[in-house]
C-alpha cells in the first residue's frame, strides 16, 4: 500500500493518542514530530519509534511530509494551520477548527487557494457508532427526523488534565471543546444548520486544579462554562443542545433524534462505538442495533479522519472530516454565544456537504480508496 508521510506538530497530551493509532492504520507514516518544547517532541519520538524530533520550522521545511496533523492548543491552531499551508502541506487540524469565524475563514480559504485539503477533528463520526446512525437515519428507520437532543455535562477538565487552564480560556469552555462532538454528530446526520438560539453563563468563575502537576493552583474562568441552546436545521428538525463544566452527575442521553416513525438513541460522540438503540412508534421497548459498520473500538479512536484524508490523497476522492463542516460547526458554537449576548436568534449563513458514508465491510487497519 502506498503510504503518506504525515508530521506531527503539538506532542502534549493527545499526541500520545495519534501516534498509537497511526500505528493501526498502514497508510500513515509518521516522518517527523515538532513541539514548541523540543523536549516534548523528542519525547514523543522516542516512546513511538519516530526517526525525527525537530523544530516546526524544520517539519514544515521536510519535502518527504505531504501531511501535517496540529495538535497544538485551541490558540495556537490558526497561525500553526497557515504555515502549514504556506509550506504546501496538506491540513488536519484538531478542534476547534480556530477560536474565531474570521480565523477559520482564513484557514479555509487558504487551503481552497493553494489547492491543499483542510480537515478537521473529530472524526469520530467515521466510527461503527455513529456511521450505524447514519445508515439507519437515511434508510428511513426513524421516518422523518423531527427533533434532537444533545447533551454533554461534566465538571470540567481540572481533575484530570496535566496542564488544564486552556479549557477555560475563549476558544475553549464545554461548547468549543466538547460541542464539535456533538455538533459534528448532528451535522453529519441531519445537517446543516439555518439558525440558533442561546443562553451562556459563567457559572463557576474559579477552578482549583486537582491533578498533577498543578495540583491546588487557581484557574479564573475566562469564557461561559454553561452554553444551553437551540438548533434550527434545515431538514426541518429542531435540537436542543446543553454543554457544561458547572454540573456534576446527570441521567440525561448523549444525543437522540426523534422521528415521526421512532427514536434513535446515538451513542457518546466522543468515542467510536455503540450501544445504538432502536425505539419504533407507538414502542415502549428499546432494541439494541448490532453496529454495521467497524472501526468501533478505542484503538482507532484518534486519528481515524487524518488516515480518512490520507486514503483519500491517495486516490484523489474527497476526505471526510472538512474543513467546510469544521468551518460550520464553529459558525454555531459562535453563534451560541453570540446569541446569547445579543438576547436574540442568529442566522446562519455557512453551510456544508454532509461527507459521504463509509461502505460496509472495511478492514480495521484501512478506510476506503
Ligand atoms: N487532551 C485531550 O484529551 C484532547 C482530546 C481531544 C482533543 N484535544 C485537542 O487536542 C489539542 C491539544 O490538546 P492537548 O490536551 O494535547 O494540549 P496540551 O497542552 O497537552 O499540548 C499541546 C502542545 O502543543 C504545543 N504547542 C502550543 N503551541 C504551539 C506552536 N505554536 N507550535 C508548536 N507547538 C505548540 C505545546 O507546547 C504542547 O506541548 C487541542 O486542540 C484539544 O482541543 C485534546
Amino acid at each position: 500500500m502506498q503510504t503518506v508521510s504525515i508530521g506531527i506538530i503539538g506532542c502534549g497530551n493527545i499526541s500520545a493518542a495519534y501516534l498509537r493509532t497511526a500505528q493501526t492504520f498502514r497508510i500513515l507514516n509518521v516522518a517527523a514530530v515538532a513541539d514548541l518544547d523540543p523536549a516534548r517532541a523528542e519525547a514523543r519520538a522516542e516512546e513511538f519509534g519516530v526517526p525525527r524530533a525537530c523544530s516546526v520550522d524544520d517539519l514544515l521545511a521536510d519535502p518527504e511530509i505531504a501531511l501535517v496533523v496540529n495538535l497544538t492548543t485551541p490558540q495556537a491552531h490558526t497561525e500553526v494551520n497557515l504555515a502549514a499551508l504556506a509550506a504546501g502541506k496538506h491540513v488536519y487540524t484538531e478542534k476547534p477548527l480556530a477560536v474565531t469565524r474570521e480565523d477559520g475563514r482564513r484557514v479555509v480559504a487558504a487551503a481552497r487557494e493553494a489547492g491543499l485539503r483542510l480537515g478537521c477533528a473529530p472524526g469520530t463520526f467515521l466510527g461503527g457508532g455513529l456511521q450505524t446512525c447514519r445508515k439507519l437515519i437515511d434508510d428511513g428507520a426513524i421516518g422523518r427526523p423531527v427533533a434532537c437532543t444533545a447533551f454533554m455535562m461534566s465538571h470540567g477538565h481540572e481533575h484530570w488534565h496535566p496542564d488544564p487552564a486552556y479549557y477555560y480560556q475563549a476558544g475553549a469552555g464545554p461548547m468549543f471543546d466538547m460541542g464539535p462532538y456533538y455538533l459534528t454528530a448532528l451535522t453529519t446526520l441531519l445537517g446543516p444548520v439555518t439558525r440558533v438560539a442561546g443562553s451562556a453563563g459563567i457559572q463557576i468563575p474559579e477552578r482549583t486544579i486537582t491533578s498533577q502537576p498543578k495540583f491546588g493552583e487557581t484557574i479564573r474562568v475566562q469564557t461561559p462554562d454553561h452554553v444551553a441552546g437551540t438548533l434550527d436545521f434545515a431538514c426541518g428538525a429542531i435540537g436542543t443542545i446543553i454543554t457544561t463544566f458547572a454540573t456534576w452527575r446527570s441521567q440525561l442521553p448523549r444525543i437522540e433524534i426523534y422521528g415521526t416513525e421512532g427514536t434513535l438513541s446515538v451513542p457518546d460522540p466522543n468515542s467510536l462505538g455503540g450501544p445504538v438503540r432502536l425505539c419504533a412508534a407507538n414502542g415502549d421497548a428499546w432494541s439494541d442495533v448490532p453496529l454495521t459498520h467497524g472501526h468501533a473500538d478505542g484503538r482507532t479512536m484518534w486519528g481515524i479522519g487524518v488516515a480518512d484524508m490520507a486514503h483519500a490523497i491517495v486516490s484523489g476522492r474527497p476526505h471526510r472530516a472538512t474543513g467546510e463542516q469544521a468551518y460550520h460547526v464553529l459558525d454555531l458554537m459562535q453563534a451560541f454565544l453570540d446569541s446569547a449576548e445579543a438576547g436574540r436568534h442568529i442566522a446562519i449563513d455557512s453551510t456544508f456537504e454532509r461527507p459521504a458514508s463509509l461502505p460496509l465491510g472495511l478492514p480495521e487497519d484501512a478506510l476506503d480508496d
